[in-house]
C-alpha cells in the first residue's frame, strides 16, 4: 500500500489510519481483534497521573447516529502504564501515539516528562488530551486560549524533542482560535477533534441513559462538523503562516469518510466508534482510499491533503 504511506510530525506511517485514543486500549487490547498493522498508527488510552476508576455506569450508550460516552478517563495511572503496558507497545508493529490527561497543568507536565525519548522510546509521539475540566476553575484545560497556551507550553517543555500534537475540544465557540494557540505555544500537530458535548434522555425514566447527566457524542453524526473544523483549522493556519499537520477525527466508518478528512486538509484520519461498530472497518477505509487516491492520478495520499476546491 505505498500510495498510502505518509508522515506525520517527521514520523513515518504506512498509512494515514490512527485509532483514537481510548477505543483502542492502551493498543495490545485492539491488536487482539484488529492487527496493528493495519494502523499507521495507534494511540492509546489517556493517561492520567494517578490511576482513575471513571464514571459510574452506564458509560456509554448507542443512538441512532452514532455513540454518547462519559467514560471518565478511566485508566491504571502513569506507574503502572509504564510498568505494565510500556515494555510491552514495541512489539506491536505499529507507530504507538501515547495519550496523556489530567485536571492541572502539573499532571501533564507529569506524564509528559515520562513520555520522553529517554524513558519511553516505544511512543513516537505524544497527543494532549486537554477535554478534561481543570479541578481549579472547573473549565475545560482546553477552553480558553490562554489557558491552552499555559498548558502546551509547559507539556512541551517537560516533553523535550518528541513530536506533540494537541487534541482540541470542538465543544468551543473558537476552535480555530485554539488551534492557533495551541501551534503558537508549541504543538507540533492538532488532532481535530475530541468528542462533542451532549445529551440523550430516556422519557420513561426522565433519565440520562448515561451514568451522567451529559457525555460526548461520537459516530457518525458528528463527521461533517469535524471535516468543517478540519477544513477551518487548515486554512486559518495556512493563513497565519503555521501550518502542522493535522488528525482528523470524527465519525469515520467508509473510506469516503476518510477521503473527506484528507481533502479538508488532515494528513492523519482518526478511528474510534468505527471501530466497535465493525472490526474489520480499518481494511475496508483503506482498502478503499488506496483505490481513491490511485483513481485521483495521484502517486501519494499525501499528494491530495487539502486537495478540496470550492
Ligand atoms: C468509549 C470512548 C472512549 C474515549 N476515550 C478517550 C480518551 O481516553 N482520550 C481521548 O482523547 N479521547 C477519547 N475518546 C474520543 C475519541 O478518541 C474520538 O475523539 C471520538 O470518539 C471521535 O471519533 P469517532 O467518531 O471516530 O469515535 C473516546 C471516545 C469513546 C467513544
Amino acid at each position: 500500500m505505498t500510495v498510502l504511506a505518509t508522515n506525520l510530525c517527521g514520523v513515518p506511517l504506512r498509512n494515514p489510519l490512527i485509532a483514537a485514543s481510548g477505543t483502542a486500549g492502551y493498543g495490545p487490547e485492539i491488536a487482539d481483534v484488529v492487527s496493528a498493522t493495519r494502523f499507521g498508527a495507534i494511540t492509546t488510552k489517556s493517561i492520567t497521573p494517578e490511576s482513575r476508576e471513571g464514571n459510574p455506569p452506564w458509560r456509554v450508550t448507542d443512538l441512532p447516529a452514532g455513540m454518547l460516552n462519559a467514560i471518565g478517563l478511566a485508566n491504571l495511572g502513569l506507574e503502572r502504564f509504564v510498568d505494565e503496558v510500556l515494555p510491552g507497545l514495541a512489539a506491536l508493529d505499529t507507530v504507538m501515539i501515547g495519550s496523556i490527561a489530567g485536571h492541572r497543568i502539573d499532571d501533564y507536565v507529569e506524564v509528559a516528562a515520562a513520555f520522553g525519548d529517554a524513558t519511553a522510546a516505544a511512543l513516537r509521539l505524544v497527543e494532549l488530551n486537554v477535554s478534561c475540566p481543570n479541578t481549579a476553575t472547573g473549565r475545560l484545560l482546553g477552553s480558553d486560549p490562554d489557558d491552552l497556551a499555559t498548558l502546551v507550553a509547559a507539556a512541551r517543555q517537560a516533553l523535550g524533542s518528541k513530536p506533540m500534537l494537541v487534541k482540541l475540544s470542538p465543544g468551543e465557540s473558537d476552535v480555530v482560535g485554539l488551534a492557533v494557540a495551541a501551534v503558537r505555544a508549541g504543538a507540533d500537530g492538532l488532532t481535530v477533534a475530541n468528542t462533542y458535548p451532549a445529551m440523550s434522555i430516556d422519557p420513561e425514566t426522565r433519565r440520562s441513559r448515561i451514568g451522567r447527566a451529559a457525555g460526548g457524542m461520537s459516530g457518525p453524526a458528528v463527521h461533517p462538523i469535524a471535516v468543517k473544523l478540519v477544513h477551518d483549522v487548515r486554512a486559518r493556519l495556512v493563513t497565519e503562516g503555521m501550518l502542522v499537520p493535522i488528525i482528523g477525527l470524527g465519525g469515520v466508518q467508509s473510506w469516503s469518510d476518510a477521503a473527506e478528512f484528507v481533502l479538508a486538509g488532515a494528513t492523519g484520519v482518526g478511528i474510534g466508534t468505527g471501530l466497535f461498530v465493525d472490526p474489520g472497518a480499518p481494511k475496508r477505509v483503506l482498502h478503499g482510499l488506496e483505490g481513491w487516491v490511485q483513481r485521483q492520478g495521484i502517486d501519494s495520499v499525501g499528494g491530495l491533503v487539502g486537495g478540496f476546491e470550492t
